[in-house]
């Protein structure tokens, strides 16, 4: 699909055909497992790209506006290191910190490109729409897809790139996939392209835990949000008042993992796969895993993916850090 506008060009193009089954496939595999567990990517409808955005405002949630201090301080250095003409960015949501390296990118005039690659159909339209507008003469290249899986869709590289991952989203992934995922992801840089990767840090565990168990309750609503997708997209009768949202902090992984636990026995049928799911009085089904990092498991992920790191860059209470890397 390609868009012309006023004020510039809009190209999206879209992996997420009605033959791809994602979620079906998951919730089919993470269901009938003895350790329930549906992978976070399916939190994004529009009511969870929702719930997200006010996750980030949250007094506890301090990993979006820490990366945003420390994308403040240090646009303008990563774009002069680059010398950057594209800013191809993953899990792209709703750019609001982006702009910090548009903006950057335009001052050095070297701005071409913008390619945000999303699953989230809502964000990843609203967002380009509106940057053409901001940005005149930008062209932007949307990728509405998987990008554990549809890498391949990125365009060809038409100038000096960055690649960014914000936001600590690379922690949503197991340690194993997570060092495919960063091989995948290195193949795509040439010599002169950049990695720019947020990473959330190991910290006092009651900070984590206060970030994914915010007083307002709006982590719980995006939890639970994941039983609501499941409902409308494949028919299912989960009750969404009879799970409970569960996030600890696990000391022995460094990670932070989402759950959600039934509060009495009960069996679930999903239309769409022909599946009835039971539950156990308490029973948990894992959301999300949300990993935390220090510099060595960091470097060590990198390496093992064929990166170099060139800078690392955080905030005065070392919470968040910005990776630049390249291979
Ligand atoms: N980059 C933003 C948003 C982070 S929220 C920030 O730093 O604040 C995570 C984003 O990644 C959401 O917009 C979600 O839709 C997207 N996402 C999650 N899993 C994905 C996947 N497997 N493929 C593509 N996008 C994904
Ligand atoms: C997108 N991702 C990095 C967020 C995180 O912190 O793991 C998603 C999130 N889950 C609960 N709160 C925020």
């Amino acid at each position: 699909m390609t868009m012309r506008t006023a004020a510039g060009d809009i190209e999206i193009v879209s992996k997420l055909g009605p033959d791809e089954r994602l979620l079906a496939f998951d919730v089919l595999d993470g269901l009938t497992r003895p350790f329930k567990e549906v992978p976070p990517k399916h939190f994004y409808d529009a009511e969870g790209s929702r719930l997200f955005e006010q996750i980030i405002e949250q007094p506890e949630y301090y990993p979006y506006r820490t990366e945003r201090v420390i994308l403040e301080a240090c646009a303008e250095e990563i774009v002069a290191r680059t010398g950057a003409a594209e800013l191809v960015e993953l899990g792209s949501g709703v750019p609001t910190k982006t702009l910090l390296l548009l903006d950057a990118m335009r001052d050095a005039g070297t701005l071409d490109r913008y390619v945000p690659f999303d699953v989230s159909e809502s964000v990843l339209l609203g967002s380009a729409e509106r940057l053409v507008e901001q940005y005149p003469g930008l062209r932007v290249y949307g990728v509405l897809g998987d990008f554990e899986r549809h890498l391949d869709a990125l365009p060809v590289a038409e100038g000096p790139r960055i690649i960014a991952f914000l936001g600590g989203t690379i922690g949503n992934f197991p340690p194993g996939s997570r060092r495919k995922f960063l091989r995948g992801l290195a193949r795509e840089l040439r010599p002169q392209d950049r990695l720019l990767l947020g990473t959330d840090l190991v910290k006092d565990p009651a900070l984590l835990e206060a970030a994914y168990n915010d007083a307002a309750g709006v982590t719980a609503a995006f939890n639970r949000n994941m039983l609501a997708v499941i409902n409308r997209e494949l028919g299912g009768d989960f009750d969404l008042d009879a799970f409970e949202h569960v996030a600890f902090y696990d000391r022995e992984q460094e990670w932070i993992e989402m759950r959600l636990r039934a509060l009495e026995p009960m069996v679930v049928n999903v239309r769409e796969l022909d599946l009835a799911v039971h539950f156990a009085n308490r029973e948990e089904m894992r959301t999300e895993i949300s990993a935390k990092f220090t510099r060595e498991r960091l470097q060590a992920d990198l390496a093992a993916a064929g990166l170099r790191l060139h800078a690392l860059m955080t905030d005065d209470d070392s919470l968040f850090a910005l990776s630049l890397s390249g291979p």
